[in-house]
């Protein structure tokens, strides 16, 4: 292994940081989404995907239904989900993901759109079940809530949309065609959150494993908070918690 000093390394992350933000700037401006493969690496999105895997399997998840009074024929989406920063017991990995994002999206501060990143939600983990429903067509924020664009990190190896469904399928605003997204390991997707970017997912035959973070635009944000403290909700969603530190 050659040596390679601490800030050296330091370095070449944020070279590559700079990269990856600069692309992700161009494309989210001029097609308001934008797919980046091969984000941390085999060996890193594997510790991320043992994480998730074992809170899926110790039960930790519960339904991403919000409306539990709806019969399941009218079911909108079918994964179950749950919230963490990344401080909590077993998902040291999936805190050094928000952390990897938290870089780029500062990077990239003041050159989105007019927005001014001012923090993010906290990390949503879901897992479609096996034949479980996807989730229909929607807005991610369609009222102003304060999010402006959202982030899906894949964790699915050898994914085949073909036999293994699961397509996100966005229908960008004022355009024919529509982009479908195979949600593949150590995949990560940006996209406006508001209503330029309606999306489904479609049903998946096999467990269907991904990480999500909305980021928010200080100003929309302002406005939010102003209307919510006359309403109770609470949905994790709309709860805003600062950018962990970029790494040093
Ligand atoms: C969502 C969503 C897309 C995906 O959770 O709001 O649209 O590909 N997820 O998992
Ligand atoms: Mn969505």
């Amino acid at each position: 292994m050659p040596s390679v000093s601490n800030s050296t390394y330091l370095s070449v992350v944020e070279a590559r940081n700079k990269v990856l933000s600069d692309y992700i700037i161009k494309c989210l401006n001029s097609y308001g989404l934008c797919v980046f493969d091969n984000f941390l690496g085999e060996s890193k999105g594997t510790d991320i995907l043992n994480e998730v895997q074992k809170l899926y399997n110790t039960g930790k998840l519960t339904s991403g239904q919000l409306v539990n009074t709806l019969s399941s024929k009218d079911e909108v989406r079918g994964d179950v989900i749950t919230w963490v920063d990344g401080s909590e017991k077993g998902c040291s990995n999936i805190h050094s993901l928000i952390s990897s994002i938290d870089a780029i999206l500062l990077n990239c501060q003041n050159c989105l759109g007019h927005y001014k990143i001012k923090g993010r939600s906290k990390a949503m983990v879901a897992v479609y079940p096996a034949n479980s429903t996807g989730f229909l067509r929607h807005v991610d924020n369609p009222s102003g809530d304060g999010r402006c664009v959202t982030c899906i990190y894949y964790l699915n190896k050898n994914w085949n949309s073909k036999t293994d469904g699961g397509l996100l399928r966005i229908f960008p605003e004022g355009n024919s065609r529509v982009a479908n997204v195979e949600p593949k390991f150590d995949r990560i997707l940006f996209f406006w959150s508001d209503r330029r970017n309606p999306h489904e997912v479609l049903p998946s035959f096999r467990e269907r494993y991904a990480v999500t973070v909305w980021y928010f635009d200080s100003e929309e944000r302002k406005r939010a908070v102003k209307r919510f403290k006359s309403s109770k909700s609470r949905d994790p969603k709309s709860e805003m918690v600062p950018l962990t530190m970029p790494m040093q």
